[in-house]
């Protein structure tokens, strides 16, 4: 039996079932528009996707949350949607509105061909960022859930409820499947190069999973993030994984246990201790805040702050949001955060 040592990273630590006095604390999207340092970084790159491949420029924007606050951990600068992309898709960013792609119908368009090398530099963010932040920093790498990548792969958008990707499922699940299937492999390939560079913890991001229920839910959520955690163990990948199915109308229990992941995201919807008992008291459990309450700031963030450290008390759990901060946020309410939960002990 080999005896591990509590990590000297406090993200790491809680990782390992350990408590400390506070809860480690970083935020979804801690660099981006709220931060006035960011919008100059991005003017700079040209634009939000120029600044993903940008290795020096994207670890620049990744260090500004980590300079101004001193958060417990980092997350990679860079985006879900890199993937289809790197599979083939064409991806832009309107301004003021978001990400546009060239809508497909199955995958016969993709390939995994050469998804490694249009990755790369993202991997080069990664290593980059091992060696520049604090010892004690986490580094975390993500990748979107196949189901939320694939709506936006499907509909050439974001959308409210995602029913073109629903609709195509419906009228033809192999086609659908096939989509699903080049995801799971992109996504294990990435997550696994994200690792070697260097990423100590990585996050799943199903930002949609409300969308479906059932048999839908299982076969279009559950089962490709399973596969990506099974194969991501088969290849001796062994960083922590949180996943984060945001709103997802699912028991958190079966979920976990059918993923097998090590840490939950909770949304701001999620009633954490209904949550904690069912997933019992060894899972890791993150997040929670409303962004809005963030933005708001003053008396409302104090009070809801203190709540769920109340309810989080001596259990496993990384301080988060519910969801990624608003780009109205005031920097300022992220330093009282901050000042809430490393004085709470
Ligand atoms: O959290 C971080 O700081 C890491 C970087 C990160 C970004 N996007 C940067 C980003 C991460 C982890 C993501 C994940 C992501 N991207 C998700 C899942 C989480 C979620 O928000 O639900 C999704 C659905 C996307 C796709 C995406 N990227 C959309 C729909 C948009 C437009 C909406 C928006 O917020 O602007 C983006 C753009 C994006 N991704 C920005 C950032 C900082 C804003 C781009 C800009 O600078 O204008």
């Amino acid at each position: 039996m080999s005896l591990k040592l509590p990590s000297e990273k406090k993200l790491l630590r809680v990782l390992q079932g350990h408590h400390d006095a506070t809860p480690p604390i970083w935020l979804m999207r801690q660099a981006g528009r709220y931060l006035p340092e960011y919008r100059a970084t991005r003017e700079q790159a040209g634009g939000f996707l120029d600044l993903c491949y940008a290795p020096s420029l994207a670890e620049e924007v990744t260090l500004q949350p980590i300079r101004r606050y001193g958060f417990d951990a980092s997350i990679l600068f860079a985006d879900i949607l890199l993937i289809p992309q790197a599979l083939g898709q064409k991806l832009w960013f309107e301004t003021g509105e978001g990400p546009r792609l060239t809508p497909i119908e199955n995958a016969d368009s993709l390939s995994l061909d050469n998804a490694a090398a249009r990755l790369a530099p993202i991997c080069e963010t990664v290593d980059r960022l091992s060696k520049s932040l604090p010892k004690a920093t986490t580094l975390i790498g993500f990748a979107g859930a196949p189901w939320t990548v694939a709506s936006y792969m499907v509909a050439g958008r974001g959308t409210p409820d995602q029913a073109p990707a629903r609709e195509l499922a419906a009228r033809d699940a192999a086609a659908f499947q096939s989509i699903i299937d080049i995801l799971v492999a992109a996504t294990v390939d990435y997550l696994a190069a994200q690792v070697k560079a260097g990423a100590e913890v990585l996050q799943l991001f199903e930002s949609w999973a409300a969308s479906l229920e059932g048999a839908d839910f299982e076969r279009w959520c559950v089962a490709p993030v399973a596969a990506i955690i099974r194969g991501l163990r088969a290849r001796g990948v062994d960083a922590p994984i949180i996943a984060f199915p945001r709103a997802a109308k699912t028991h958190m229990g079966d979920y976990c246990a059918a993923v097998g992941c090590d840490a939950l995201g909770l949304d701001t919807s999620a009633d954490i201790d209904a949550v904690r008992r069912e997933v019992g008291d060894e899972m890791v459990l993150q997040g929670n805040l409303d962004p809005q309450i963030l933005a708001a700031g003053g008396a409302a963030l104090d009070d809801a702050v203190r709540e769920i450290l109340a309810k989080t008390k001596n259990t496993s759990h990384i301080f988060n949001l519910g969801h990624g901060i608003v780009p109205q946020t005031p920097p300022e309410n992220v330093t009282q955060l901050i000042e809430l939960i490393r004085t709470a002990g």
